[in-house]
């Protein structure tokens, strides 16, 4: 198993897993094209014999999966927007999970978005019916919260912009942890 930074000739396959294991819909491949092609987009994968196994990607800015603008106000007006990375898409195939390998891809994540000259990493964490919360785990603990909020309903519009859920499917009942951490390398 290898992990590396993802190039341009890897967006396809991103979209195409996360199309199928996460968040489906044209508006989401739409977003993901739309940032790698503006360079704004960023990542680590894994591969297992040339097959992609996983992936955390980030890009430079404030954003969410929705509109939710009293939230974007809120974190834009905390948190200067040129050094703030927010994840965007975050998976490991299920015969791998539980093996640190997330937080492996958070790791590389970390110290890359530190020389890129960011500070802070915004997360947008799926809560899924049943509370769980895959994405916290893998990534605390790379620096300080310094702001969270726990947002039930978050993705109920989810189908008014042509996406579904990979858990309820269109009638999403899942909410979101939203979280910034400034980040902390493994020195400080
Ligand atoms: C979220 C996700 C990427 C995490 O990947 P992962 O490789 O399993 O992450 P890690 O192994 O680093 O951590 C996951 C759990 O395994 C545990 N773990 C890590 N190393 C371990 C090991 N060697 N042995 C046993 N457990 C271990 C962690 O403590 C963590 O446990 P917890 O969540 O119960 O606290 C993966 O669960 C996933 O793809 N989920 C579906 C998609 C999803 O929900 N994505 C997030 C959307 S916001």
């Amino acid at each position: 198993m290898e992990i590396s930074p993802i190039t341009s000739d890897d967006i396809t396959q991103i979209i195409s897993l996360t199309m199928e294991h996460l968040t489906r819909g044209d508006y989401v491949a739409d977003m993901m094209s739309q940032s790698a092609q503006s360079g704004n987009y960023f990542g680590f994968k894994v591969e297992e014999d040339g097959e992609m196994k996983g992936f955390l990607t980030y890009k430079r800015g404030i954003e969410f999966t929705l509109p939710h603008p009293e939230m974007l106000e809120e974190i834009s007006s905390r948190f200067p927007e040129k050094e703030v990375f927010t994840g965007d898409s975050f998976y490991v195939d299920s015969s791998l999970r539980r093996r640190g390998i997330g937080r492996e891809l958070m790791r590389l994540s970390r110290d890359r978005m530190l020389q890129q000259g960011g500070r802070y990493f915004l997360e947008e964490m799926w809560v899924y019916p049943d509370g769980k919360i895959p994405a916290k785990s893998p990534t605390d603990n790379f620096g300080e919260t310094v702001y969270e909020r726990l947002v039930p309903g978050f993705y109920r519009e989810l189908h008014r912009y042509g996406m579904c859920c990979p858990v309820c499917g269109e009638d999403c009942r899942c909410g979101a942890f939203v979280r910034v951490l400034e980040l902390k390398g493994d020195s400080e």
